[in-house]
């Protein structure tokens, strides 16, 4: 087997589009406590759908040693996700394996329901950050989209427990529905001012083939930032870095900011740096890709890191896939991976 001294820098590793390969999801399990209507509704989820084999999902050690050659390759950031990570066995233990690669920002998504029990482990392994979605501060709307028998309390306990743990500063994720909980943006955005927390609003998109996504369903970003700046007014903010899918936005009296993430209405194909791998060790260069590149095989068929890289290498090369920016009628009906497989 190869060691990493056998491995060439290849920085920077490009796509045919110039694009940089940085950020790298990892799902670590397709199953999940909640039954979110635009994600896992029930009507696909619990009707003989497969989920994954214990054996068919890569180990830590798979994981572990994938994420070291994505970090010889030029990945400077690891986000962990699902179906619902926290749902992963011991997932605080691969936290801390991956938490001893040099040089990397790691944070975790999740629906915040098991953070409570599991914040302090987290942070003891080493994670900083964390994203906790939720769509609505009433009870109603949330179940009706989470479609569980649990309460916003329980998120919210979750999120308090992340920043008892030192968590933070703690991204909030809520998804835009027209008709569902678009009326309870400002609600949120009042809630989450001042907490030091960061509300994200994201457009509902046309991820998986399970959620009936119809574009009237989705609210345009410049909408919910227009009804947010009529009761607090916003200004934009300069991103981050190079890349970055938030649009970001600070209230004028100081309480803080907010972002929003256009993926329909302003697609960022453009400077998409992003690359996933799947529960079972496929490889995504898009959210909306119909396929994806198997991993695992390689990897227990004693491919060296060497070899990998080269693989993983040669997929970043050809990657050219730009589907938000040509989301048409066309495109529609285009074999879809879901997401809670692929990793939100
Ligand atoms: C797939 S989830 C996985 C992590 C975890 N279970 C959670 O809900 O945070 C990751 C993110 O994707 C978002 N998401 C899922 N389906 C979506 C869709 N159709 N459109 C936009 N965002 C979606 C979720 O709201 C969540 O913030
Ligand atoms: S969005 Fe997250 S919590 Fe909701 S069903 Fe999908 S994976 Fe589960």
């Amino acid at each position: 087997m190869g060691t990493k001294d056998s491995l060439q820098p290849l920085n920077p590793l490009t796509d045919t589009r110039g694009r940089p390969m940085r950020d790298l999801r990892i799902s670590v399990t397709d199953r999940c406590n909640f039954r979110c209507t635009y994600c896992m509704p029930r009507s696909v989820f619990d009707k003989n759908y497969s989920f994954l084999a214990r054996t068919q999902l890569l180990s830590f050690e798979e994981i572990v040693r994938v994420a070291s050659v994505f970090s010889t390759l030029g990945v400077r950031k690891i986000r962990v996700t699902g179906g619902e990570p926290l749902l992963r066995r011991n997932v605080d233990k691969l936290i801390g394996a991956l938490h001893q690669l040099p040089d990397l920002e790691l944070t975790l998504t999740t629906n915040g329901v098991l953070l409570p029990r599991m914040a302090p482990r987290l942070a003891e392994a080493g994670l900083k950050r964390v994203t906790v979605s939720l769509d609505s501060l009433d009870d109603a709307t949330f179940r009706r989209i989470s479609d569980v028998d649990l309460s916003v309390s329980d998120v919210l306990a979750g999120i308090d427990a992340a920043k008892a743990a030192g968590l933070g500063p703690i991204k909030v994720n809520m998804v835009v529905k027209r008709g569902v909980n678009d009326q309870q943006t400002v609600d949120m955005a009042r809630h989450f001012k001042g907490s030091g927390h960061i509300l994200r609003f994201i457009e509902y998109m046309d991820v998986g083939a399970s959620n009936g996504w119809r574009l009237d369903d989705v609210v345009p970003s410049r909408e919910v930032i227009a009804r947010i700046n009529d009761v607090f007014p916003l200004e934009a903010v300069e991103a981050n870095y190079h890349g970055e899918v938030a649009e970001r936005w600070r209230y004028r009296d100081g309480s803080g900011e907010i972002g929003v993430i256009s993926s329909v209405t302003q697609a960022f194909c453009g400077t998409c740096t992003r690359i996933r791998l799947s529960t079972e060790g496929k490889l995504f260069t898009c959210l909306f890709a119909g396929q994806g590149h198997d991993l695992r095989g390689p990897l227990r068929e004693g491919a060296s890191d060497a070899d990998l890289a080269a693989l993983i290498s040669n997929v970043w090369q050809q990657r050219n896939d730009r589907y938000s920016e040509i989301r048409s009628d066309n495109t529609h009906d285009l074999k879809r991976i879901e997401m809670s497989y692929i990793g939100g």
